[in-house]
């Protein structure tokens, strides 16, 4: 082979290495991005008579890969169906998913086998309840429980099974793991017992772990160690969380990105800090104003008048109208869409913030 063909000849091997290794780039770049659990235009709806009302009103969202998501809004809101639809346990009937998807890993699961949802649920997306007592059976040792669950999802042996139990009760900060064992449900705190719920949780290495209030029937010292637990097993084992609360401020403790549900749908999802800081929505606004003040104050809290309304009773307008001190004429006959505000995936619902077309000033509209 002459000179100058060697030359060519390195030459094309260069640059077929070159692409090689920016195709393994972009790749690498695609799945860290794709997020674990998208939910797109989700309706839920419950049957009361020959109707069919929705609880969850075409709700759209991400969970990124070891993020955790904030999900708040007052009682009634939707939280909890959201995450029962997400981990297919929706009561059916009277419930049903009408339209939507819940797509984890890249499969929808809106339409999979309860013999499939067996093999998902627990396994690889995980919950964790309001109120131990009620997950946890109170016959039963903690020992026993954990193994159960451990049991049900691997092949570990008996003893195998045993020394996860005892490694888990350590990675949930339970010092004398050993102990509890063959201690019941009621002899623990209550703390011990949302402790060992997460452990439950955690028992077979959830990709996603969504916690439904699970700090609210504890004091305030024992729901920051819990909160500070979750925040330590997200950093431990990249475990995606969706933490869902009625409280902003419990959400500004470890949560990134958070979505504020009113009435069945999403009114100002983005950033924590930056929706923290500057809350858009007039609903936001309230609720931010009712966060118990950090320094203890003991002042009487503000709370926003009136209360959420039940599914299907406003069929027109904005859903928050009745109880905004900034409504105005458009609000009671129109209904606002969620609308992108900046680059930065902040969102709002509301006319007040309404982005004028073929501009990118947000514009107060009002009449
Ligand atoms: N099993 C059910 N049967 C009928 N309606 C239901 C059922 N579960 C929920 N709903 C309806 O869905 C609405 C939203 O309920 P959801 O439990 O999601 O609220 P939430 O935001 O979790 O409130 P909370 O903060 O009190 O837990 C409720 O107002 C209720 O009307
Ligand atoms: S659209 Fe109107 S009623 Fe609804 S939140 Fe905005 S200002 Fe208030
Ligand atoms: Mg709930």
């Amino acid at each position: 082979m002459c000179h100058n063909s060697l030359n060519i000849y390195y030459i094309i091997i260069f640059l077929v290495l070159v692409n090689l290794i920016k195709t393994n780039e972009q790749v690498g770049v695609n799945v860290s991005s794709e997020p674990i659990l998208r939910i797109n235009d989700l309706k839920v709806s419950f049957q009361s008579g020959k109707k069919f009302l929705p609880a969850v009103d075409g709700i759209s969202f991400e969970l990124k890969e070891g993020e955790i998501l904030g999900i708040v809004g007052e009682s009634g809101s939707g939280k909890s169906v959201t995450s029962l639809a997400t981990m297919g346990l929706i009561p059916s009937p009277p419930g049903k998913i009408e339209k939507g998807e819940i797509v984890f890993e890249g499969n929808d699961l809106t339409n999979i086998s309860e013999k499939e949802w067996r093999k998902i649920r627990g396994n690889q997306i995980s919950m964790i309840f309001q109120e131990p007592m009620t997950s946890l059976n109170p016959l039963f040792s903690i020992g026993n429980q954990l193994m159960e669950a451990i049991r049900l999802h691997t092949s570990l042996t008996k003893k195998q099974a045993q020394m996860r139990c005892i490694e888990l009760l350590k990675l949930v900060g339970i010092p004398r793991a050993e102990g509890i064992l063959k201690d019941h449900p009621h002899q623990l705190s209550g703390g011990m017992r949302q402790r060992v719920m997460i452990a439950m949780a955690m028992a077979c290495n959830p990709k996603v772990l969504i916690a439904d209030e699970p700090t609210t029937a504890l004091d305030v010292t024992i729901q920051a160690q819990i909160l500070a637990l979750m925040k330590d097993l997200n950093k431990k084992t990249n475990t995606s969380i969706i933490l869902i609360t009625h409280d902003l401020g419990v959400v500004a403790e470890i949560c990134e990105r958070v979505i504020v549900m009113y009435a069945g749908q999403i009114v100002e999802q983005g950033d924590v800090r930056k929706i923290l800081k500057d809350p858009q929505h007039p609903y936001t606004k309230g609720l931010l104003k009712s966060v118990p003040d950090l320094r203890g104050k003991k002042e009487r809290l503000y709370s926003i008048p009136g209360a959420v309304p039940t599914p299907g009773t406003i069929d027109k307008g904005c859903r928050f109208a009745a109880r905004c001190a900034e409504a105005f004429g458009q609000c009671k006959v129109e209904t606002p869409t969620l609308i992108s505000q900046e680059k930065d995936g902040h969102e709002v619902r509301c006319f007040l913030h309404t982005l004028k077309e073929g501009s990118d000033q947000h514009v107060r509209v009002t009449s």
